[in-house]
């Protein structure tokens, strides 16, 4: 870590002594030229960390060319960009795209790259630390190994703001020891359509949840962005993604300001009050106008308004969509960065962004005062993180990736989201101890279904992408040696010795626009068969709906004895476990209603349909509170 800081003030000096060589050569100009010429580097107000951060922006940023400063602007994809691309174009920023991994997929690897990238920014004149981000959205997903925390649909369940604060510190301290300090998350979406891909990403239908829960911020960031395991957060997607006619994907949000203010806009005034560091626009329109190139909601309402001091990001090639041509053109930069836009994720087209953008300003269809601004806001919190001082990977929290602790801490927020719908008869929960149970189902030995979309790859996947254990596996270990657990995924070989049958079903892995669901809204046939069977044999059925937001299962809930909902819980499948034996009383609640028919969608809370489960809805056991 100290060796590349030796060597880049050596490299700095050599350079400058070279120019003041080549200067006097050429003009024997020596005494003024040291007279006027900056401060070396090395002594540079900007360098010093006991100066406030304003006055080290001030400072840097007057040394900065306009391609340092449209460089710093740029955010470019790991692997569309070249750690020699960094040093000469003077980039910014660097992600990872879903699934967007180092080869091979280890935390090791992570940091090599991530140390590689910063290596090649500090290599620039200036020395300026690139920032990293990743989608850490339930924990370091992209990671093999890291803890898979619930998608943010159960951590809404379980109404646990400070459980969902220390969610977001071990995620950060996981991020943190694969090197990479931001973090493009939490989604404060709040979805009105479960026809959504996306409705999983979002704590709840109601702003009061998600605005609850931007606790985890707090928690990502930490006591201050200074502190070696915090992470910049990123509110997102900024402003009314959930809201769009027919739920889909990056679609129109149609409504009046009001309601947009109403339902949409009070999770990122909480985001903003608990000081989150980024916000990334939305792919989405409102009332026909695209997010990105939105000045009025961008500048006036939440920089001006609502006071925010930290950046914007636009999201994947979000600007590219502006002026609704394919390809990114001058109007799309021009809007996105006169409507606010400071930092652009131009994951491919980042040379293009900067020669447009460039040109942008030179001819003055872009004020330098406007690009000043956007360069001061990220420059501040490179400041805050403590880039300048320390740019590199801090390997020694590398060993809270997948620790005991952040599983345990996991398989509580997995046990504490589950949401009991219903247990005729008081069948659930089961008996540990002489008991002889039938597990069945899709999603019952499924460590990459109950994960989800946003798990090693972008899409998610199916299997054992990841180490964890499955809501099986956790069953198996639940029950006393008294008792046989027999599993077949499609409920073969059951019959009527067995007292319970658990079919875990419901939804294969998916994410954003791929998992959009404008049709039917039910259980595939093969879970339906599944159930079929066991049902056949006479045995009562408990269904585990492993699944990223409330299906379509009126007609079938009368034939089932119990019904959970266990969202997807990620890699800590024992916590679903502990709420069947009843290890964990089941305290979960509805973040959002559950439809009684697909025609009744969207439903919400309060809004005259008359749902299978209302919003809030979720029961207890037989004798508790
Ligand atoms: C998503 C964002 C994500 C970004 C980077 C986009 O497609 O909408 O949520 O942060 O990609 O992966
Ligand atoms: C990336 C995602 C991104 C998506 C946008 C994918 O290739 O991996 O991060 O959100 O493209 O379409």
């Amino acid at each position: 870590m100290r060796t590349p800081r030796r060597f880049r003030f050596r490299r700095t000096t050599r350079m400058l002594l070279g120019g003041l060589t080549a200067a006097a050569l050429v003009a024997g100009l020596i005494v003024t030229l040291s007279a006027s010429a900056p401060t070396p580097q090395a002594a540079a107000t900007y360098r010093d960390p006991h100066q406030p951060v304003e006055a080290r922006v001030a400072d840097l940023l007057g040394r900065m060319s306009l391609d340092d400063k449209l460089g710093q602007l740029t955010q470019a994809e790991r692997a569309s960009v070249n750690p020699a691309d960094l040093t000469s174009y003077r980039i910014g920023s660097v992600l990872s795209g879903g699934g967007s991994a180092p080869t091979p997929n280890t935390p090791t690897a992570w940091a090599d790259m991530y140390d590689r990238f910063q290596g090649a920014a500090l290599a620039t004149p200036l020395g300026i630390p690139m920032i990293y981000g990743v989608d850490a959205v339930h924990g370091h997903n992209n990671v093999v190994g890291a803890t898979i925390f619930p998608h943010n649909i159960g951590l809404g369940a379980t109404g646990n703001p400070e459980l969902v604060e220390r969610i977001g510190r071990a995620t950060a301290a996981e991020v943190r020891g694969t090197g990479i300090p931001w973090n493009f998350a939490p989604c404060l979406c709040v979805a009105r359509n479960d026809r959504w891909g996306r409705t999983y990403e979002s704590f709840g239908e109601h702003p009061d949840l998600p605005s609850a829960m931007t606790s985890v911020i707090s928690g990502m960031q930490g006591p201050s962005l200074a502190d070696p395991g915090a992470v910049l957060a990123t509110a997102k997607h900024y402003v009314g993604d959930g809201g769009t006619v027919g739920g889909v994907d990056q679609g129109d949000t149609r409504l009046s300001e009001a309601e947009l203010r109403r339902i949409h806009l009070p999770p990122f005034r909480a985001a903003i009050e608990r000081g989150v560091g980024s916000i990334m626009i939305s792919f989405n329109s409102w009332n026909g106008t695209k997010l990105h190139g939105h000045r009025h909601l961008v500048t006036d309402v939440l920089k001006t308004e609502l006071g925010f001091t930290g950046f914007v990001v636009s999201d994947w090639n979000g600007i590219d969509q502006i002026d609704g041509v394919p390809g990114l053109s001058a109007a799309d930069v021009r809007q996105a960065v006169n409507a606010g836009v400071d930092m652009a994720m131009v994951p491919t087209e980042w040379r293009r962004f900067i020669d447009l953008l460039r040109v942008e300003v030179r001819a003055g269809r872009v004020t330098t005062a406007r690009i000043d601004d956007a360069v001061r806001r990220i420059l501040t919190k490179k400041f805050e993180l403590g880039l300048f001082e320390r740019p590199y990977a801090d390997r020694s929290y590398a060993a809270t990736i997948g620790s005991a602790g952040h599983r345990a801490l996991a398989r509580q927020a997995v046990a504490e989201s589950q949401v009991l719908l219903k247990n005729a008869d008081g069948i659930l929960p089961l008996d540990p101890a002489n008991n002889l149970i039938f597990v069945a189902g899709t999603n019952a030995d499924d460590i990459g279904h109950q994960s989800g979309g946003w798990t090693i790859s972008w899409q998610g996947g199916s299997g054992a992408i990841t180490p964890g254990t499955s809501v099986l596996a956790g069953i198996r270990a639940a029950v006393d040696p008294s008792s046989t657990v027999t599993y077949d995924p499609a409920g073969h070989g059951v019959d009527s010795s067995y007292r319970v049958a658990v079919a875990v079903v419901g939804e294969g892995p998916y994410a954003e626009g791929a998992g959009d669901r404008p049709g039917a809204m039910g259980l595939s046939g093969t879970d339906l068969a599944t159930i079929d069977r066991l049902r056949a044999a006479g045995v009562p059925v408990v269904v585990v709906l492993v699944s990223g937001r409330p299906l379509d299962i009126a007609g079938q809930l009368p034939d089932w004895q119990a019904l959970l909902a266990a969202w997807l819980p990620g890699t800590e499948g024992d916590g679903v476990a502990d709420v069947l034996f009843g290890a964990h009383q089941p305290t979960g609640r509805l973040p959002v209603t559950w439809l009684a028919s697909a025609s009744q969608l969207p439903i919400n809370d309060g809004d005259g349909q008359t749902p299978l489960f209302p919003y809030g809805f979720g029961l207890s056991y037989p004798g508790q509170p």
